[in-house]
């Protein structure tokens, strides 16, 4: 049985969040009443994944709201966690524009708010999941890059979304799951994913992406996105531009699924985006054991840039971007902030 990402008391006023650096192993909760222990939590990557990590941040403004404390320097120490999903900032955002209301209508209305941009997320992955779900043929072979699914999202997820929505239809898929070092989101998370919704999948060392390509079949490519620039550029996990250079030498369509949450209207390209750099260990070390000496070099981004140029369509909820993408994300954009 798949864990929920979150659990919210509104009686207690606690967030629940699943330590995601159990699992598959072990499914534990990190009890949350204040934005510092959120902030910890998103730091820690107790909690990942883009649209995760806005909706936890929203809630963590909400739980100091609920005790009184200061809102806007909890958004400000959410704001410092991670500097590259977009998402945290749109949702803080949100929640900044009730930071005017009176004590406890404002604990009241940043709850609501906080459990809303979960709700909507939800319905959101929905849509993009029915919106993809026609890239990916019966019998379709498809390769994923680190970990898109309900643990990553308020629930279903982004570019696994459409894989479930297609298996859904009742097509038979295979999915090849890239293990993503350096901390294996694709091994550790989206296989246990994948194996509670009994769709077949097979591991793969990201390195050997290109090869599968060579050999077989594959349908297409799909990913999610941490940030999407206006000209189609997009900044997500590191190995995902590795992996559209290799799905565009073997002439295999690379897709992008992400909610326009991830969009930034503010960033024109890709070299805009800030990258974030995390600690080397994540690099030397697997599970806690080390690979070599502590005194080597090591350069650990933990996200890269893939061009727009090497991307066949980005899935919205609002349906198939497709390029040229200065016009299609401008118009996308336009039709969502109307809505
Ligand atoms: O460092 P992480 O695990 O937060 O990175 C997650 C990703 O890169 C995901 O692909 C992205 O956030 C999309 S999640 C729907």
């Amino acid at each position: 049985m798949m864990p929920d990402a979150f659990k919210f008391d509104p009686r207690e006023g606690i967030l629940e969040i699943l330590d995601q650096r159990g699992i598959p192993f072990e499914v534990s909760y990190l009890k949350c009443s204040t934005s510092d222990q959120v902030a910890e939590a998103i730091t820690s990557m107790a909690v990942r994944g883009a649209p995760a990590i806005g909706i936890a941040a929203a809630f963590g403004v909400a739980l100091d709201a609920l005790r009184g404390r200061d809102v806007l320097e909890a958004i400000r120490v959410l704001g410092a966690t991670r500097p590259t999903a977009v998402n945290l900032f749109w949702a803080l955002n949100r929640m900044r524009s009730l930071a005017d209301l009176p004590g406890d209508r404002m604990a009241d209305a940043m709850v609501e708010e906080a459990l809303t941009i979960w709700r909507e997320d939800l319905a959101i992955n929905r849509a993009i999941g029915r919106n993809g779900a026609d890239l990916i043929p019966h019998e379709g072979v498809v390769i994923t890059h680190c970990n898109t699914g309900s643990l990553a999202t308020g629930g279903y997820g982004t570019a696994l979304g459409v894989i479930r929505s297609a298996a859904e239809q009742g097509k038979r898929i295979r999915v090849f799951v890239d293990e993503t070092r350096p901390r294996l989101q694709g091994a550790r998370l989206t296989a246990f994913e994948l194996f509670n919704l009994g769709i077949d999948f097979t591991v793969i060392c990201d390195s050997m992406a290109s090869y599968l390509m060579s050999r077989v079949k594959v349908s297409c490519v799909i990913v999610g996105a941490d940030r999407v620039a206006m000209n189609g550029d997009v900044a997500n996990k590191v190995g995902t531009y590795s992996l559209a250079v290799g799905a565009h030498y073997h002439r295999v369509p690379f897709y992008v699924a992400a909610p326009l949450s991830t969009f930034d209207p503010n960033c024109p390209s890709g070299d805009r985006i800030p990258i974030e750099e995390r600690d080397p260990d994540e690099v030397r070390c697997v599970m806690g054991s080390e690979l070599f000496p502590p005194s080597y070099p090591i350069w650990n981004p933990s996200f890269d840039v893939t061009p727009g140029d090497l991307i066949s369509g980005i899935v919205t909820e609002l349906g198939v971007l497709r390029p040229p993408y200065e016009a299609s994300l401008a118009r996308a954009l336009d039709l969502w902030k109307a809505r």
